[in-house]
């Protein structure tokens, strides 16, 4: 059996990735601060899966918190097949209103982590010819949001990263894939105090689809996922627009929401 490792693994899309990749029967690696809830999640999987299931208590918007994972990642004993960089945050309030620790914590998270944990997961896949990354990125990383925290920025680094990645790698065997999801039903809006009353059902995707399409998507060796059609559409348009046109209608709503 191989073994894959997932970040934030105890709830959302995580929680989503452990169950799928267990019921492909793999063993699993389950990251998240919360040691409580990862040794009841990885307890859950066990039962169910009948699969092994390892928990890493981390912190991985901190370096030590990295550097735990980054050890497992390293160990050729039991070598990870397949990374899931999942964990990330985002945050209610615009640029200027937040505290600049706050944006330094979810950059430390959205990005220096993912970039951290695939630098040392990769390195084992490449000399053994194989191995996947999936990194969570999301539609918001394919264009600029106003007013909003640099969530945005974080994913588009996380998307331009993993494709980089994917080109680099693609001779050595291992594929990486960055996963755009639209507006999923997790714990991440609540979690950030982002309200969503406003958000029309037709937004909002499952988890266990939005993982079964990532999945499929890197097997297809696609740099990129974004699931369900509607977000393809979406996500096409806010990719694709000409920069000067997209901005202008950005800067416009960004303008009527700060005149309410
Ligand atoms: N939900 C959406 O609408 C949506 C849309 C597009 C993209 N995404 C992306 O999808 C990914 C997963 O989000 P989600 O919606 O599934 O969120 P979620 O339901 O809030 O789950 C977050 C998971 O990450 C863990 N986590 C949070 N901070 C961490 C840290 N500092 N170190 C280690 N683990 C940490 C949490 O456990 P602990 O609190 O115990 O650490 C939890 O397991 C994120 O990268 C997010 O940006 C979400």
């Amino acid at each position: 059996m191989t073994t894959a490792l997932v970040t934030g693994a105890t709830a959302g899309l995580g929680a989503a990735f452990a169950r799928a990749l267990a019921a492909e029967r793999r063993d699993l690696v389950l990251v998240a601060r919360d040691a409580e809830r990862l040794a009841a999640t990885a307890a859950e999987l066990r039962d169910r899966y009948s699969v092994e299931v390892e928990v890493l208590p981390a912190d991985l918007a901190s370096a030590e918190g990295c550097a735990q994972v980054e050890k497992r990642l390293a160990d050729v004993g039991q070598p990870v097949e397949l990374l899931v960089n999942n964990a990330g945050i985002g945050l209610r309030d615009g640029f200027l209103e937040n505290p600049i620790e706050d944006e330094e914590r979810m950059l430390a998270l959205n990005v220096r982590a993912v970039m951290r944990l695939t630098h040392a997961a990769v390195t084992g896949m490449a000399s053994r010819g194989h191995g996947d990354v999936v990194n969570v990125a999301s539609v918001a990383g394919f264009g600029p949001t106003a007013p909003g925290s640099t969530y945005s920025a974080t994913k588009a680094w996380v998307i331009t990263f993993s494709e980089s990645v994917h080109l680099t790698l693609r001779q050595h065997g291992v594929r990486v894939s960055a996963v755009c999801p639209g507006f999923v039903r997790t714990e991440f809006h609540s979690r950030a105090s982002i309200p969503t009353a406003d958000i029309p059902d037709v937004l909002w995707l499952d988890a266990d689809t939005v993982v079964r399409e990532a999945l499929a998507d890197l097997r297809r060796g696609r740099p990129t996922s974004v699931p369900s059609v509607r977000y393809k559409v979406l996500g096409g348009i806010v990719r694709y627009a000409p920069r000067p046109l997209f901005l202008r209608v950005i800067g416009r709503a960004a303008r009527s929401v700060g005149r309410r």
